[in-house]
């Protein structure tokens, strides 16, 4: 995804830019740019591929004596990964980047087109740059131009603008996107998309909020909020150490990762929902041309993720769907049909029975797609078609914001699939689309559960093991909180179709049985809570995670009442990530690195 860095001061600005956009490399980017503004003259380079291409394009550019600069490394969404599109975008003296979607570009396009105004690039940036000039031709200060450009722009974005008539100056604003500006002791500003872009460079960061713009000099930082009123500086320090900087003041990675899931599923959705359309840009129209049946495989979380794509697939898409784990398929002789789509799925890309699974596919003569969170992995770079999850980099062993990318992409993909299948109307997809647009509320993290799950965890640290039930999506959910739970607290946990209880499992019920049952309103509510029943009368401990109530449960998890079950199972993946994270720090374990367990499973 995009990066941002910004910076004032005296040092060489070129080298500061592209240290800083290195730090945000791991979000992924196709292009990047600087622009260097000194002396009322711009320089600008840009380059398509790694920040080595923009390195060598800006060679021989030094600079010294004082500055200010911009910089980006594009993730792209409006418009192919090229030079043109890349940013920074220039105007006649103005040189803008950004993050996030102006949703009204194309209006504002409209009315500049009508001025006169060219355009050079395919991006919704483009119109910032030029909207900003046209206030200028009006307004008393470039500020006052700036901040009227700002008003008018709706949708995400966090901008960094700078104009030649104020070559001191740097404009900026955030609504949406992620945005820090940072000083330290030797009179120099920064910004960052991101605070690993900052670290070691201040001492001091402000994290801007919604709605915040401003304008930052050699001399001063000015900020108002999103009613124009002045915001007091707040700074918090910043840490030093990058390990700890980089978990934002959570105890763990897995629980910044828990955290973050709104934001990283904005990131997920970005470009990539139109009114009634889901709109993959990196997938050729022809993919789906002759397939009649889809294969899925995977290992451990991102097999979960396929078992929900099965369910979402054959409903929205009615297409055949059928899920493997890749260490069993590659050893089974699998029988291919070539009219199949084989689809991988996993976060690192480096699996090695994913991988083997992948190529065992392709020598088969079958299409197949990767939906996978690293790029230049090499499932992406074997597959004939890849699908990024857009997640960032997830430390935590425990994998948790991995998998929400992936459903939300295979939720997307059921739907291009409806539309390309002419199954569901587009007002359903439409209605569908709706639905994924809340997911970053949704994934929010409500304190209070989160508190109560602090306060429970302790009555759920022994016992001779752990069911997590549900049915149909809640199924493979329950297998990942199950999986979770293991991975990182060590107890025994398993999970089942909640139907499934009374065919054996049901005979170690007794107190000592821990039952976590999902029972969403409105997913086969009824039957699920028949079967919780079941195991209650058997005396299980019952902890029941649902938004209504249910009298025969021990404890209760109250969910938010949502509309459509999908949002349901959003809500109540954090709530299991939780649940186990809340357990393991209570048993001493190490959280982020569970015994015995690697990220990357690159053997067999
Ligand atoms: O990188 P992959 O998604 O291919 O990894 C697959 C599994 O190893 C992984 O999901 C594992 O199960 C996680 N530790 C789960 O938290």
């Amino acid at each position: 995804m995009c990066g941002i860095v910004g910076y004032i001061g005296t040092k060489p600005v070129k080298q500061i830019l592209i240290d800083g956009l290195r730090e945000l490399e791991y979000r992924g980017y196709d292009s990047a740019g600087i622009a260097v503004l000194q002396n009322h003259q711009f320089s600008l380079f840009k380059a398509v591929g790694k920040l080595i291409n923009l390195e060598e394009k800006s060679q021989k550019f030094e600079s010294t004596g004082f500055s200010v600069g911009i910089g980006h490394t594009r993730w792209a969404t409006h418009g192919k990964p090229t030079e043109l599109n890349a940013h920074p975008h220039i105007g006649s003296a103005s040189s803008v980047v950004h993050n996030g979607i102006i949703e009204n570009y194309q209006e504002l396009k409209n009315m500049l087109t009508s001025k006169g105004v060219q355009f050079l690039s395919q991006t919704d940036t483009e119109v910032i740059v030029h909207l900003f000039e046209y206030h200028l031709k009006t307004a008393n200060t470039p500020f006052e131009a700036f901040t009227k450009t700002v008003g008018e722009l709706d949708g995400a974005y966090a901008v960094l603008l700078i104009n030649a008539q104020v070559d001191d100056t740097i404009f900026f604003a955030k609504h949406g996107s992620p945005m820090i500006l940072g000083r330290n002791h030797e009179n120099e500003t920064f910004f960052g998309s991101s605070d690993a872009a900052l670290i070691g460079k201040c001492h001091e960061v402000i994290y801007l909020e919604d709605g915040h713009y401003g304008v930052a000099t050699k001399d001063s930082i000015t900020l108002y909020d999103g009613q124009n009123n002045p915001v007091n500086l707040q700074f918090t320090p910043l840490s030093e150490n990058k390990l700890s900087a980089q978990k934002e003041g959570f105890r763990f990675f897995m629980e910044k990762e828990i955290y973050e899931q709104g934001t990283v599923l904005a990131d997920t959705l970005m470009g990539r929902l139109r009114d009634e359309t889901v709109y993959f840009e990196e997938l050729d129209p022809t993919l789906f041309d002759g397939i009649n049946e889809i294969k899925l495989c995977a290992c451990g979380t991102s097999y979960h993720a396929a078992m929900v794509a099965t369910y979402l697939f054959e409903r929205h898409a009615r297409i055949r769907t059928s899920v493997e784990i890749a260490s069993e398929f590659r050893y089974r002789e699998p029988l291919l049909a070539p009219d199949t789509l084989f689809v991988v799925i996993s976060q690192s890309g480096e699996t090695a029975d994913t991988l083997e699974s992948l190529k065992m596919a392709k020598k088969a003569g079958l299409k197949t797609l990767v939906i996978c969170n690293v790029d230049n992995s090499s499932m992406v770079r074997l597959a004939d078609a890849s699908i990024l999850t857009r997640a960032g980099i997830e430390k935590g062993v425990a994998s948790t914001k991995a998998f929400a990318t992936q459903v939300t992409v295979l939720w997307m993909l059921s739907l291009t699939l409806a539309s390309e299948r002419k199954i569901l109307q587009a007002n359903e997809i439409a209605h569908q689309i709706k639905l994924l647009r809340t997911l970053p509320s949704v994934v929010a993290v409500d304190n209070g559960i989160h508190e109560q799950l602090r306060r429970l965890s302790k009555r759920y640290l022994h016992g001779h093991g752990f069911f997590f039930i549900g049915r149909d999506v809640f199924f493979p959910l329950a297998l990942e909180g199950a999986l979770k739970l293991k991975e990182i607290s060590y107890l025994h946990a398993e999970g089942y179709p909640s139907g499934e209880m009374k065919h054996g499992p049901i005979a170690l019920a007794d107190p000592e049985l821990f039952t976590i049952a999902l029972l969403p309103q409105h997913k086969l509510y009824d039957k699920t809570k028949s079967n919780v029943e079941e195991l209650s009368a058997r005396d299980s401990t019952i902890c029941s995670i649902s938004p209504l109530d249910f009298d025969k449960a021990d404890d209760h998890i109250r969910t938010h009442y949502h509309e459509d079950y999908m949002l349901e199972f959003f809500e109540m993946m954090v709530v299991l990530q939780l649940l186990s994270m809340e357990i393991a720090v209570r048993l001493g374990n190490d959280v982020d690195m569970p015994r015995n367990l690697a990220k990357s499973v690159t053997v067999e």
